[in-house]
């Protein structure tokens, strides 16, 4: 018997090692006949740490597992999938697993991680040897066809991105995967290299040999220690095992990769920020042009897409553009991967196809808020995403839907807020956060958000409210069209959307700071 229990960080948070450790002890100490695998998570992280057994009818799940709770499970119900107040049924007709369009995650917590065996039984490297096949110039055009955007954030069409790196003459081409998931509420990233880490190298090899690059790096943030182990060790599986008479990986062959840890500053997940620290550098944000498709990783051309990107390619290239084009809505085809956090019942992964409605995400899938009072404001695309109320939730996500509203759906992180919040608390933090992130290489952030910090305090404390928000949004204005990156461009979609989806909350008086 098969016992699974995730090694991802939000159940390993959850005492999802310990329980590993008392099953491992008493299965060896009763000589029972069961071995436990540790998977990837499902993505439903309220159920944390979902304990799941292989049975003649489906895998059982139970959850969440608390760790004091493990020998007494393994005693009664979970041997034989049997009846407990934790059981939460097969784990695949949960209706938030069974909704769902998995494409990019379709392996994610089903499979070993590390496992390439496992891998390749769930379809793994279908992609890869589909590309073998095509060919570099051919498999560029699929990936252009599927119409796969940037998943990063800014949606650029990968196809393009790539197709620039491959017309491009050069020695030597890099594949960059952008793995300093910054954005608060994110962890789609995560849940990739840690549930299904061959996925993300099968992507960067299939981009090498689209442009012809035979170099890649995973810049991976150093907050996520599970997520470097086990890319660090999938990547050693794929330079050691030998698929298609060679390995995949590996000085011998066609490309290698080799894993980087940031060390924790948001910027760098901006590319060329990005681009600096891989080279040594203090991670500073470059002027563009030069495009990184042009003059990018040591000044060569570089791809540098998303881990959820470069994620998405396998199955474009195993199932065809045609197959992931037919999913989503207007320019935002296939799926994406919805992180819903913050106080919401049911959060966690969501891969769906563009175009549900926030209010189907929120209210539906997410199942309202954890504290059961009313959903206020939603934040969407992280830190620097615009909030949304309840009167928007009709906005389908898609990357024009949402543009059109003044927001952004960026990485796809949704955090949910009830009606608790204080908005001018939030555009307050808003410049807070830019202040303290901000790499200081252009006026407009270094010191508008600073400055906005100041008069959003000023508001607070009921000085002169009208004439400083007038110099609020005059100062949002600068910060938007002058910055030379997303940090200082975009701290004003959460200021201005506060401001003016939440009038109200913007002309407090000293009482509202007094009252706390
Ligand atoms: P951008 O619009 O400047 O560029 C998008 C990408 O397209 C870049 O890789 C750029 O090099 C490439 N590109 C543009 N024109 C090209 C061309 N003609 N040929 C080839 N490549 C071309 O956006 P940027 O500044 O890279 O990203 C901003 C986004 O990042 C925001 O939308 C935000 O949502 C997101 N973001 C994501 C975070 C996360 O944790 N995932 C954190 C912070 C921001
Ligand atoms: Fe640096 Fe901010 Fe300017 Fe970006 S906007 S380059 S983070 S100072």
């Amino acid at each position: 018997t098969r016992i699974f229990v995730p090694l991802d960080s939000a159940a390993v948070a959850c005492g999802a090692d310990e329980i590993a450790d008392s099953f491992a002890r008493e299965i060896a100490r009763r000589g029972l006949d069961a071995v436990v695998v540790r998977n990837g998570s499902r993505g439903m992280a309220w159920l944390e740490p979902l304990v799941e057994v292989e049975t003649v009818d489906g895998r059982v799940g139970y959850g969440p597992v608390e760790p004091e709770e493990a020998v007494a499970l393994l005693d009664g119900a979970l041997l034989t999938g049997g009846r407990h107040p934790k059981r939460v049924g097969l784990v695949d007709e949960h209706p938030f697993l069974k909704n769902q369009t998995r494409l990019t995650f379709a392996r994610c917590g089903i499979t070993d991680p590390l496992s390439l065996d496992d891998y390749r039984a769930h379809g793994g490297l279908e992609g890869l040897a589909r590309a073998i096949e095509l060919g570099a110039e051919k498999t560029v055009a699929e990936v252009l066809e599927s119409g796969l955007r940037g998943r990063g954030g800014a949606g650029f069409p990968t196809g393009i991105k790539w197709k620039t790196v491959a017309d491009f003459a050069a020695d030597r081409k890099y594949i960059v995967a952008n793995a300093d998931e910054g954005d608060s509420g994110t962890f789609a990233d995560r849940m990739i290299m840690e549930g299904d880490p061959f996925c993300l190298l099968e992507g960067m090899a299939i981009a090498g040999l689209a442009v012809g690059a035979t170099k890649g790096f995973v810049y991976l943030r150093s907050e996520y220690p599970v997520a470097i182990r086990i890319l660090s060790e999938a990547v050693e599986v794929l330079r050691r095992e030998k698929v298609f008479g060679t390995s995949v990986l590996g000085s011998g062959c066609a490309f290698d990769v080799e894993v980087r840890v940031g060390a924790g500053a948001y910027v760098c997940g901006e590319e060329t920020a990005l681009l600096d620290s891989l080279e040594g550098k203090r991670g500073q944000v470059r002027f563009k042009p030069p495009l990184p498709a042009h003059k990018g990783l040591f000044g060569k051309p570089t791809v540098i897409n998303n881990v959820v990107t470069l994620a998405s390619v396998p199955v474009i290239l195993a199932k065809g553009a045609g197959f992931y084009k037919n999913f989503g809505m207007g320019r935002s085809r296939g799926t994406m991967p919805l992180q819903i956090a913050g106080n919401v019942k049911h959060g966690g992964l969501y891969e769906a196809a563009f175009g549900l409605t926030l209010g189907e995400i929120v209210d539906g899938i997410g199942g309202n808020t954890e504290s059961g009072r009313p959903v206020r404001a939603v934040q969407v695309g992280g830190p620097l995403g615009a909030y949304f109320p309840r009167s928007l939730f009709d906005t389908p996500f898609d990357y024009e839907a949402f543009a059109a509203k003044d927001g952004l759906i960026g990485h796809a992180g949704i955090v949910v807020f009830d009606d608790s919040v204080d908005m001018m608390k939030q555009a307050r933090f808003a410049f807070e956060f830019c202040a303290v992130e901000s790499c200081g290489k252009c006026t407009p952030c270094r010191i508008g958000a600073v400055r906005g910090r100041e008069t959003v305090e000023k508001v607070m404390r009921g000085e002169r409210v009208a004439e400083n928000l007038a110099l609020v949004e005059d100062l949002c204005n600068t910060m938007k069209f002058g910055s030379l990156c997303a940090l200082g461009g975009f701290t004003p979609y959460p200021v201005m959307s506060a401001l003016t989806h939440f009038p109200e909350d913007f002309h407090g008086t000293p009482l509202r700071e007094a009252a706390e």
